[in-house]
């Protein structure tokens, strides 16, 4: 393992450390302001799903991408990077349910409809959605009021009908009639990619970048996540549920269509490794600023888990 790729792991452990520190003070008994009340078991199964050690890695792509540009304090990003967490740990709820993919499963843990209910699970994503916008709205968010409007717009395109939600429901769709490869694709950019492009963008919108710099972030977004889910698909079909803390093989049981199982392994691990080359290649205009990123870039194409 090189020295970098350790440096990674270690910068990967730190933030996630404060991303749970964060979230688990969000995640308080304490109703806030304008809150009636917190329902015991809603917030113990909303703790559940979020406060399970997930890698935490769209919350370190934004701070990472915020730290590119100088004055951008890092709690901020922090609390940005939470508010995605909570529509990611929200996406993953919903995704295990018996409508959905029907796991068991989850970050070694029982899921949540398992822990608690199907009904408690689905109030669960629903509180931890729009918990999220609560966060960047919040006067805890120290940002001018025009990038707070700027990321709750971009978060809202990136999590709903024309994102992460709508790549759902295309990925439903695709296990009843399969989609061809752009097909696929899309569904995969929509699904998943859409909160990791966000992930990437939210550093230049805390930072107030410019809009050259905004627009490379994205692009980086979107070969990071067109990579991440090739690299879900791969180790669905190569790894064990112990590493990976959910099941695997389900792709294949459930017919997903995934370019893993129309081109096979070899053409997987070979696009991967062009991603990671094509990520580096944006990155180039902030030169060595940009290293911890690009390092980013190979662990989402090389993980294990
Ligand atoms: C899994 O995401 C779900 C997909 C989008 C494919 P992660 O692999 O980031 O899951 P956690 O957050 O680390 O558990
Ligand atoms: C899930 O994709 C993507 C979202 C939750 C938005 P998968 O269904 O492949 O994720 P896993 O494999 O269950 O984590
Ligand atoms: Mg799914
Ligand atoms: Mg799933
Ligand atoms: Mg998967």
């Amino acid at each position: 393992m090189s020295e970098r790729y350790q440096e990674f792991q270690s910068l990967l452990r730190s933030n996630a450390e404060a991303v749970e520190t964060l979230l688990t003070s969000l995640l308080s008994a304490e109703p806030q302001t304008d809150e009636i009340a917190r329902p015991e078991r809603l917030l113990a199964a909303m703790r559940h799903g979020v406060l399970n050690g997930g890698k935490r890695l769209r919350p370190f792509l934004v701070i990472e991408s915020a730290a590119l540009f100088p004055g951008v304090e890092r709690e901020t990003a922090l609390r940005i990077g939470a508010a995605l967490e909570c529509i990611h740990c929200y996406s993953l709820i919903h995704d295990d349910l018996p409508a959905m993919d029907d796991d068991k499963l989850r970050r070694g843990q029982p899921t949540v409809h398992i822990a608690f209910d199907d009904a408690t699970a689905i109030l669960a994503g629903d509180s931890l959605l729009t918990l999220a916008f609560d966060i960047v709205a919040a006067p805890q968010t120290r940002l001018p009021d025009a990038t707070k409007t700027a990321l709750v717009l971009a978060l809202a395109r990136g999590a709903g009908i024309g994102g992460m939600a709508g790549g759902q429901a295309l990925d439903l769709a695709a296990e009843k009639q399969a989609p061809d490869e752009d097909g696929i694709v899309t569904l995969q950019a929509m699904k998943t990619g859409a909160l990791l492009r966000f992930a990437c963008e939210a550093g230049a919108i805390v930072a107030g970048a410019s809009e050259e710099d905004r627009r490379t972030l994205r692009r980086y977004g979107e070969t990071v996540g067109l990579a991440f889910q090739i690299a879900d698909d791969l180790l669905d079909l190569t790894a064990d549920a112990a590493t990976m803390g959910k099941a695997t093989g389900k792709d294949a049981d459930r017919g997903k269509a995934t370019l893993v199982s129309r081109r096979g392994q070899a053409w997987a691990e070979n696009r991967l490794t062009e991603l990671v080359t094509e990520a580096e290649a944006l990155l180039a205009p902030f030169s060595h600023r940009a290293g911890i990123l690009v390092e980013t870039a190979r662990f989402i194409a090389t993980r294990r888990n």
